[in-house]
């Protein structure tokens, strides 16, 4: 719950961008951030270690989705995450180029931005961005690039990698890695079929492209499994992590296979990366998370799912609701058949239920997004869909709809 300088209440389906995984304040992380407080608040692990950042580290190693022995590097954000990652695997494996999907967005320096595909207007004015970054299409389901149905779907989205990136543009030899999003997030959180996922990593092993996945916004429990690779079986090379890692503290992990991550002392480093009290925050979030958290999510997630379904069948705004875990995105449309995008009625929906206690966020360019935190009960999920009933009703009247 979110209390503003008028008293005002929110239930709070945003946290933060899908950061406060623990809730606001969880007393557990508290007492965490307190005791490394008390001890000391900065030592820089570029050049001494802590406990802390080595047990994060340890942890790290036990519940990423890599196969192997895992090496981690700390940084402050997910986009530092990302760039980690970048350099990271143009330094093992000499190749320069590297591959992205439209839609993303793995964050704004300047590395990182130059995979995010989201919204022009997070390019715009920046430019160039760094060469040598090609771009495919990601697995939109509900508007499939290629027109293909979900029945007998073989995910063709990737072909025009496969068919005219990799032959047209540029070897695949001499792609360093590809970097994916298992759930887009920001893009409208778009969830692909298992054959998205299970082809791209064929794909990158056969072309021994290592494997980016950036669970920034789907990790940590968000989706009812720590990660959300975990849904496709997939095995990166490289995982990058952030938001809801430390409940809110600054932090942001690029954990790799440790046979990958065997640059030199000074190759890469940060001040501030990994400081022990983020570290002590991350370390109090996974052991909640564990205990009961990602459990919450899969079941108080499937509960909102179903609600947001049931919303559907009365509402023709919505397109469609997809999603895992609390991880869920509602498409909003003008008209079903046409799939018209409800851009500026999905600002209204969200302004609507701001005015009604609720805090929602937008994706992409039409949708909806709930990401709360994982402590989220089925009594507050249904409180957001009473308020989400009735804002997207308020706007479909307003706009005629209804
Ligand atoms: C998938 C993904 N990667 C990277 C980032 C960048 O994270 P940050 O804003 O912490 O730099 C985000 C932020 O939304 C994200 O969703």
């Amino acid at each position: 719950m979110v209390e503003d300088v008028d008293g005002n209440r929110f239930l709070d389906c945003a946290a933060g961008i899908a950061v406060n995984s623990t809730g606001h304040s969880h007393p557990a992380v508290v007492a965490a951030i307190v005791e490394q407080a008390r001890r000391f608040l900065h030592k820089s692990g570029t050049d001494f270690y802590y406990e802390t950042q080595v047990r994060l580290a340890e942890e790290m190693a036990a519940i990423v989705p890599i196969d192997g022995p895992v090496r981690s590097f700390f940084g402050n954000s997910g986009t530092e995450a990302v760039e980690a990652a970048i350099k990271l695997a143009r330094y093992k494996t000499g190749r320069p180029f590297l591959v992205a999907f439209l839609g993303s967005f793995h964050g704004r320096t300047l590395g990182a931005l130059s995979l995010t595909a989201s919204k022009a207007v997070q390019r715009k004015g920046f430019g160039p961005p760094a060469p040598g970054v090609f771009h495919a299409p990601y697995a939109d389901c509900y508007r499939c690039p290629v027109g293909q149905r979900p029945e007998s779907c073989a995910a063709e989205c990737l072909d025009f990698l496969e068919d005219q990136i990799f032959v047209q543009l540029v070897s695949p030899d001499e792609v360093a890695a590809i970097v994916v999003e298992p759930i887009q997030g920001e893009g409208g959180y778009l969830v692909p079929p298992q054959q998205f996922h299970d082809r791209l990593q064929a794909l990158a092993r056969r072309h021994g492209i290592l494997l980016v996945v950036d669970e920034v916004q789907s990790g940590m429990g968000r989706t009812g499994k720590m990660f959300a690779s975990e849904h496709y079986g997939l095995r990166a090379d490289i995982v990058t992590i952030a938001k809801g890692v430390a409940s809110g503290l600054p932090l942001g992990i690029t954990a790799a296979r440790a046979e990958i991550m065997d640059w030199s002392p000074g190759a890469h480093a940060s001040t501030f990366g990994g400081n022990p009290v983020s570290c002590a925050a991350a370390l109090a979030t996974i052991e909640l998370l564990k205990a009961s958290l990602v459990e919450n999510a899969a079941v108080v997630g499937a509960h909102l799912l179903e609600g947001l379904r049931a919303l559907a069948a009365r509402h023709p705004l919505i397109g469609d609701v997809r999603g895992k875990g609390l991880m869920i995105g509602v498409e909003l449309v003008r008209d079903r058949r046409t799939k018209e995008r409800a851009t500026s009625e999905r600002d209204r929906v969200i302004d609507e239920a701001f005015r009604r206690g609720l805090l929602i966020l937008g994706a992409g360019r039409n949708a909806l997004r709930l990401s709360p935190p994982l402590v989220l009960t089925k009594a507050q999920a249904d409180t957001a869909l009473g308020i989400l009933d009735e804002a997207i009703g308020a706007v479909e009247r307003s706009a005629g709809l209804a």
